[in-house]
């Protein structure tokens, strides 16, 4: 059985852990799965039953600032408050756990974010991310985008997504070490496509996601199913983008986020991310399809809804979401 450590050997084994640049910084992008991953083919690893493709959230997303520190412990600040003894605090340890290098090392961590947590908007996925970019930057590591992709998912799966900007696809892979379960670029820049964020809870969710996945494995008598459509599914909505058919990607889009609820409902006991203003908002959704508008809902393990469209819609969007928050993957970035 490989570990964490045995990942993080492989990929570093002949890096150095000398200190080229003090408060190193690094900026990771939040990212929405279209193709999601629900399911692990390894839950140590983090390693995916499905592959998956997301689209990065350019500007929505996570900075770390890393240093070493002389203290026998790590020093946690996030959104300029001081984290420590809880969940968050917990999990960033083991994380860094993994980068302690051969005499051990405590850091002091930094983390601007600039979404809500744990609502569904994969806050985790920009946090490790912006993380091993940050500690690559501090040991000036130099390491390959694949490479660092693979480390951001020790920390959590979706992160191996958020190592780049634009639309990514994150290889399930095959081997038993995970070495070959990293994330790649969809090469297309698709200027007019958007996401709208529509956040009506910013609440954190009562089951994690690590937790929803596992209950979903071993009680959903629609698991297997699940895997077998979302390794199609993720194929068909990499070919939609590359074909940049907006309205099959929609289609295709809003199908796999209704099939994984839809799997997560058929567990024992259900597991149900949506409330009362999620339905409202679908509902909302599809009857604006009805009338012409070009507009599709995705949704992750929160209450919160993402909305697809292109650009020439976005005047009657906004009319429609007053609340909404609009991003443009290909415009604030250069890729
Ligand atoms: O990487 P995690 O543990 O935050 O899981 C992400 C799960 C979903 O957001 C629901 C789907 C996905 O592919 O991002």
């Amino acid at each position: 059985m490989f570990t964490k450590n045995d990942t993080v050997k492989c990929i570093l084994h002949n890096k150095n852990w000398k200190i080229t640049e003090k408060n190193a910084q690094a900026y990771a992008p939040s990212n929405i799965a279209l193709a999601k991953y629900w399911g692990k083919r390894n839950a140590e690893l983090n390693l995916p039953a499905n592959p998956s493709v997301s689209i990065s959230l350019a500007d929505k997303g996570a900075t770390a600032i890393i240093n070493t520190i002389p203290d026998p412990q790590d020093k946690f600040i996030i959104n300029q408050k001081n984290v420590f003894g809880n969940k968050h605090s917990a999990r960033l340890t083991q994380y860094l756990d993994l980068f302690r290098g051969p005499k051990p090392q405590f850091y002091q961590l930094e983390l601007q974010v600039n979404i809500p947590f744990a609502a569904g908007l994969a806050s985790s996925a920009c946090i490790f991310a912006s993380i091993i970019l940050a500690l690559n930057n501090l040991y000036a590591w130099q390491l390959k985008t694949h490479e660092l992709s693979i480390l951001a998912r020790l920390g959590s799966g979706s992160a191996a997504r958020s190592i780049q900007h634009g639309f990514v696809e994150w290889d399930k892979g095959i081997r038993d070490d995970g070495l070959d379960s990293f994330a790649t670029l969809i090469p297309i820049r698709w200027s007019e496509f958007c996401v709208g964020l529509c956040i009506f809870e910013t609440k954190e969710k009562a089951v994690s996601s690590r937790e929803g996945m596992q209950h979903t494995e071993a009680t959903s008598p629609f698991y297997a199913d699940w895997v077998e459509y979302a390794n199609q599914s993720a194929g068909e909505i990499k070919s939609a983008i590359l074909q940049q058919d907006f309205l099959r990607l929609g289609e295709l889009a809003e199908t796999n986020a209704a099939t994984m609820h839809s799997t997560m409902l058929s567990a024992n006991p259900p597991i149900r991310y949506h409330t009362q203003q999620t339905l409202d908002h679908i509902q909302q959704v599809k009857k604006l399809r009805q009338t012409g508008l070009k507009v599709f809902y995705t949704q992750d393990a929160g209450p919160n809804l993402k909305l697809l469209f292109l650009s020439s819609d976005m005047e009657s969007i906004k009319q429609h979401f007053s609340n909404i928050e609009i991003i443009q993957p290909f415009h604030a970035v250069s890729l």
